[in-house]
């Protein structure tokens, strides 16, 4: 069956599916590597602590936070070594594998020349692991090196190889979204295509899931990664793991990204996890374990360790506060390229102190706080009753009408066809806001809200409300500071 069916909502159905991996598992040689059935035998002899489903849904119910670095070099020994510090030195809970530029870009040719390059000049020429070319046996290694769940960290729109070659290899968990990619990492990609690239991501993880090795399927949060308005998160990831669970998967965590405002990040951890919930029941999928997954400031950093390690700490205690399932961790040395292992496993010490020291509080609901949840619940159900609108009851074709009016939109994102019509800037208090909410479908009583917190900034801070504000609060917190 080589037609390929418009692009919907609709589970693929099977024949369709395995027709599509022939065709991408002819894409590299270590393709033929993968056979899903000779997986599932080497899953099954895998212990269920090394599933990163298992071991979230399990910190879920217990009500804990659970931790995962990010890290990938171009050299897999190396790579092992690294995982071995971060798992035994650092505690991290589950074990990264960052991607290189190259294989995100499904370049697998210049990945290999990164291989040999590293090896002939003895230092890591590559800023993540070429999966795909180290192939099932590769992932293998790994697998029998370390013993917590592995996860690959792929900001690619087509990562159908690279998790063909990971899940056979021993991975259990990828950040995901159809509709998320091209926002966060990509300037040209066709959100067709990558809504269909994760489709098939999310099929395979279905079928490996069916068969008794649940597969995580993170929804990634992150977006630009620059003042994201808490409401505009949620509805990604809300849609995306819609788009994902049609296809099958029964373990979904979706992404928050911080504002490094605590109330804030309070509010919008709690208000994810519940609407995710609803929405997901409201499409059926009620079998499907949702948790949360929460990432630490994913703006520019300080170059200063000092502040670094602050905001790290700081971003934590919002993560636990709001009941944040898994908390993805940066390094103090963010600011300046990618950290070494030791620096890395000293941001997991912090976390995980200011976690322990967390775990039993709760912050007590306050006006505050119930002021913030009401308008992230108002705002982020506006954005998606708008989407399921727009497609009839189906998101995926409702989320690609959304994105071309402007109903789906985010401040800051590389992808050239976004509406890119959203500013915003954060209040007196250092909360986000809408200084202009573009098209988006929001309420009057949320425009009037996001108005006159902003308005209060300007007459404290005898500042005028425009452009300048927005640039100034893009820089601030690299500059040790929240507000610009
Ligand atoms: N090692 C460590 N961190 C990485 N990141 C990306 N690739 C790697 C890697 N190979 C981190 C970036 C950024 C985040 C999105 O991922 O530093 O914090």
């Amino acid at each position: 069956m080589s037609v390929i069916l418009p692009v919907s909502m609709q589970r693929w159905p099977e024949d369709y599916f395995h027709a599509r991996r022939r065709e991408v598992l002819a894409t590299w040689p270590t393709g033929a590597q993968v056979d899903l059935h000779e997986a599932m035998a080497y899953l099954r002899t895998l212990p269920p602590h090394q599933s990163s489903a298992l071991v979230l849904k399990q910190a879920a119910a217990e009500g804990r936070a659970v931790m995962q670095p990010r890290a990938g070099i171009a050299l897999i020994d190396e790579l092992i070594q690294v995982l071995q510090e971060l798992q035994e030195q650092g505690g991290a809970d589950l074990l990264p594998t960052n991607l290189d530029t190259y294989t995100r870009e499904n370049n697998y040719h210049l990945a290999e020349l990164g291989i040999e390059e590293s090896k002939k000049q003895g230092r890591n020429m590559l800023n993540g692991l070429p999966v795909v070319n180290y192939g099932v046996e590769g992932c293998r290694r790994i697998r029998a090196a370390v013993d917590r769940p592995l996860v690959i960290r792929s900001g690619a729109a087509d990562s159908r190889l690279v998790m063909e070659v990971a899940w056979a290899g021993g991975y259990s968990d990828v950040p995901c979204g159809g509709i998320i990619m091209p926002t966060s990492h990509h300037k040209k990609v066709s959100i067709a295509d990558s809504i269909r690239y994760w489709q098939y991501v999310a099929r395979l993880g279905a079928w490996y899931t069916e068969r008794g090795w649940p597969i995580n399927h993170e929804v990634f949060g992150g977006l630009s990664g620059t003042l994201v308005p808490p409401s505009i998160c949620l509805a990604y990831v809300i849609i995306d793991s819609l788009i994902q669970a049609a296809q099958g998967i029964k373990h979904v965590s979706p992404g928050y990204t911080a504002t490094c405002h605590l109330v804030q990040d309070v509010a919008g951890v709690r208000m994810l996890k519940r609407l995710a919930d609803e929405y997901m029941a409201r499409f059926g999928f009620d079998d499907v374990t949702a948790t949360t997954t929460f990432y630490q400031w994913m703006g520019a950093f300080p170059c200063e360790a000092a502040q670094g390690m602050a905001l790290i700490c700081w971003n934590t205690m919002a993560a636990v506060l709001g009941g944040a399932t898994q908390i993805v961790v940066k390094s103090y040395q963010e600011a300046t390229g990618l950290p070494t292992a030791q620096a890395n496993a000293e941001s997991l010490r912090a976390t995980k102190s200011v976690m322990t020291m967390l775990a039993n509080q709760r912050l007590p609901d306050s006006p505050e706080l119930l002021e913030e949840m009401h308008y992230i619940e108002l705002e982020t159900r506006a954005i998606l009753d708008r989407v399921i609108e727009l497609g009839n009851g189906d998101v995926v074709l409702g989320a690609m009408a959304a994105f071309e009016s402007g109903v789906l939109d985010c401040p800051f994102s590389c992808w050239l066809p976004i509406a890119n019509k959203v500013l915003p800037a954060r209040d007196a208090s250092g909360a986000i806001r809408f200084l202009d909410p573009g098209n988006l479908p929001l309420p009057q009583e949320s425009i009037d809200y996001h108005r006159a917190r902003l308005n209060e900034r300007a007459r404290q801070r005898q500042v005028p409300l425009n452009y300048a504000l927005t640039v100034a609060d893009v820089v601030a917190v690299s500059e040790g500071r929240l507000i610009g």
